[in-house]
């Protein structure tokens, strides 16, 4: 077999195994087995770049190229559904379609209703070529390297698809995977998002692919459009479409009579809630296409299908308090303790009121009953008052805290924002134990033995008042404490003294300035190379590095602003921390591009355009943004414009892939 035979080999079995694992939930080889395939078809493809193919499975990685997404014109308008809260408005709609039908029989496709984001995906001759939000409906955004980062979106069909068809559904973000990801946001203190909805649709709109990548997104697919399609009947057709490799619900369901229909609407009114993902109704679709044709559309949608809506679950219960939390870089969060009432199939008992802008909104009242709903989020909220109930007994109005809960320094609240936050990071009780966690968190400085308990009563006895004075802890000061062996404080101070030795990036991400994240915290380390660098840049030079914004930057300066920061700051530089970044296999500076000029386009995978645009630079070389006669070569990556290669064969100038340019300067 030629390596070329061999790529392609190597493509279709992938393929076959995504599909096994993602679609069908059934891996025929193990992890291993895939990644070492996955690596030699890499390998093979870095030697052959005649053979690059943009559905490879080798392009799931996504690319860490920014760019604004493209507008495009549906196919076929992306209409939506009318709904109901209502049996017998459901019913309504049955005999309305029986009539329209002049009594013929028909059957509705029963499904679920996926509560995630549309997508509408166009294949050609078995190839996934694109992929577009639902946009206004008549235009969305081409979000299709996003979309190919998703394991059970198939980029290659087997079996006998059309040659050419739409194929529609929605993109989810997996309960399991929503709560990680808000987790990890909770502890960066990013904003969280509301539910899984609102995630998966901000994740596709991402401009970094390799960031979409690792959200873990799942598709379900629901709707086949086009001029060939197989069946003649929807429910059919999605089989079909399963058989071509696509996610296609399991759950969907014939029904013969509106007693069917009410049956399945019972059954998953309660079983939804065992779903991996967030669903927020049914769909009713008669089934045959003859009669969806006869049936016909209004202007906003079909008169064939329709959408039963589940009742967001709410509870009605008493506010019996409201108390106020202070986070560990000091946001205060308000919340409302409740009487225990039973929701979704758990006892609530605190809801987030988020702000003060929303407590405000709500006009709120002790004693006031209260409704808490949970609909697509995690954290129950409240989402009004039931003012009827109030009576003459009216309690107390509440209202937002001036002073700290806990350390009674005045709370601020920076413009634009609507949080609170208290100032006094440096003497505020769960701020202090709260920085502290963080420092010695896995991500952070990673120092074992250390957990919340042991750091609050540190905290308590007065051993430590701010990180640095882990530093001068000694295994004498600590063993004894509350039942500590020997063995634990040793453990405890070694891993504070390995600590030492944890790069700067991480030491910078543990200091827990607000906002710097750990991606900031690499990318400010790489640019600044040490802390004096860092604390010494104004609010400028900080916004210049790549995805520094205006916030981080904002809170960089008022950081090191502070003297009480700069002394911490000195103390951990004292006790040893890394606070500088080891040199890297630095780039060597070279003569090998000297007088060349260089295009760069497509997208690439082993360094993003601005390094490429950067190791131009340092070998001596010109990007230059247009192809002529003078350039030298086109370093070009995957999806290269097709008028760039065009003219770049007309004038017969040399392309080169990113790999051998790598070589190149090696
Ligand atoms: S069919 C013309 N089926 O609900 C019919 N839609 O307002 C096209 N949705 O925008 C839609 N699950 O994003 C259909 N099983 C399902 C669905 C579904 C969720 C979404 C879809 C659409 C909205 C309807």
């Amino acid at each position: 077999m030629t390596e070329q035979e061999q790529i392609l080999s190597l493509r279709e079995q992938l393929h076959k195994h995504n599909y096994n694992y993602y679609v069908l939930n059934a891996p025929a080889i193990s992890d291993k087995e895939f990644d070492d395939m996955m690596h030699l078809l890499q390998e093979l493809e870095q030697k052959h770049p005649e053979m690059t193919d943009a559905n490879s499975p080798t392009m799931r990685v996504g690319s860490d190229l920014s760019k604004d997404f493209k507008q495009v014109q549906h196919r076929y308008p992306m209409l939506s559904l009318g709904n109901t809260y209502s049996e017998s408005e459901l019913t309504d709609f049955y005999n309305r379609v029986k009539e329209l039908l002049g009594n013929e029989e028909f059957e509705i496709c029963c499904e679920l209703k996926f509560d995630g984001t549309s997508i509408s995906l166009i294949y050609e001759n078995g190839k996934l070529v694109q992929a577009v939000t639902r946009g206004d409906g008549e235009k969305g955004d081409d979000v299709t390297d996003n979309v190919k980062t998703i394991k059970t979106i198939p980029l290659v069909l087997h079996g006998d698809y059309p040659q050419s068809f739409e194929i529609r559904g929605e993109i989810l973000m997996p309960w399991e995977v929503f709560e990680e990801l808000n987790k990890e946001r909770e502890a960066k203190e990013e904003p969280l998002f509301a539910n899984p909805r609102n995630a998966a649709s901000g994740t596709l709109k991402l401009q970094n692919s390799t960031i979409v990548a690792s959200r873990k997104l799942d598709a379900y697919l629901y709707y086949l459009l086009g001029d060939q399609v197989p069946c003649e009947g929807h429910y059919e057709n999605m089989q079909k479409a399963a058989s071509w490799g696509f996610k296609i619900s399991e759950h969907m369901r014939k029904a013969k009579n509106l007693q069917d229909v009410f049956d399945y609407i019972k059954y998953w009114d309660v079983e939804r809630k065992n779903l991996p993902v967030a669903t927020d109704g049914i769909v009713l679709k008669v089934n045959s296409l003859r009669q969806q044709r006869h049936l016909g559309f209004t202007a906003k949608s079909p008169r064939w299908a329709i959408a039963y809506k589940f009742q967001a679950e709410k509870a009605l219960t008493r506010l019996n308090q409201v108390t106020f939390q202070v986070g560990r870089t000091g946001v205060i969060t308000p919340v409302a303790n409740l009487e225990p009432v039973q929701l979704s199939g758990t006892v609530v008992k605190r809801a987030s009121l988020h702000n003060a802008d929303i407590i405000e909104g709500l006009d709120l009242h002790i004693g006031d009953m209260v409704y808490v709903e949970k609909g697509g989020e995690i954290i129950p909220k409240i989402t009004g008052v039931d003012t009827d109930s109030r009576g003459f007994m009216l309690g107390d109005k509440v209202r937002f805290i001036a002073r700290c809960p806990e350390c009674g320094t005045p709370l601020v609240r920076f413009e634009g924002e609507a949080a609170h936050y208290c100032p006094n990071d440096a003497g505020c009780p769960p701020q202090i134990k709260g920085k502290i966690e963080h420092f010695i968190s896995r991500k952070a400085m990673a120092i074992d033995g250390l957990g919340p308990e042991t750091v609050d009563l540190f905290y308590q006895i007065g051993l430590v008042h701010n990180v640095a004075d882990l530093y001068s802890l000694k295994a004498i000061d600590i063993r004894g404490l509350d039942r500590m062996g020997d063995k634990s404080a040793v453990k405890i101070i070694r891993g504070i003294a390995d600590s030492k030795q944890v790069p700067f990036e991480r030491v910078l991400f543990a200091i827990g300035i607000r906002f710097v994240g750990e991606t900031a915290a690499k990318k400010l380390a790489k640019a600044f190379g040490n802390i004096e660098a860092l604390g010494n840049a104004t609010k400028e030079q900080l916004m210049e590095v790549d995805e520094i914004g205006e916030k981080i930057a904002q809170s960089v300066v008022t950081f090191f602003a502070l003297p009480a920061n700069r002394t911490l700051i000195n103390r951990l530089k004292e006790a040893g921390l890394q606070m500088e970044k080891q040199a890297e296999e630095e780039v060597i500076h070279s003569n090998k591009l000297a007088g060349l000029l260089i295009v760069i386009s497509g997208l690439f995978r082993h360094h993003s355009r601005e390094e490429y645009k950067d190791m131009i630079e340092k070998h001596g070389g010109k990007n230059v943004g247009s192809i002529s006669s003078r350039t030298s070569f086109v370093l070009a990556g995957e999806n290269m414009g097709p008028a760039k290669l065009e003219k770049a064969q007309k004038l017969g100038i040399k392309i080169i892939n990113e790999d051998d340019f790598l070589q190149m300067l090696l």
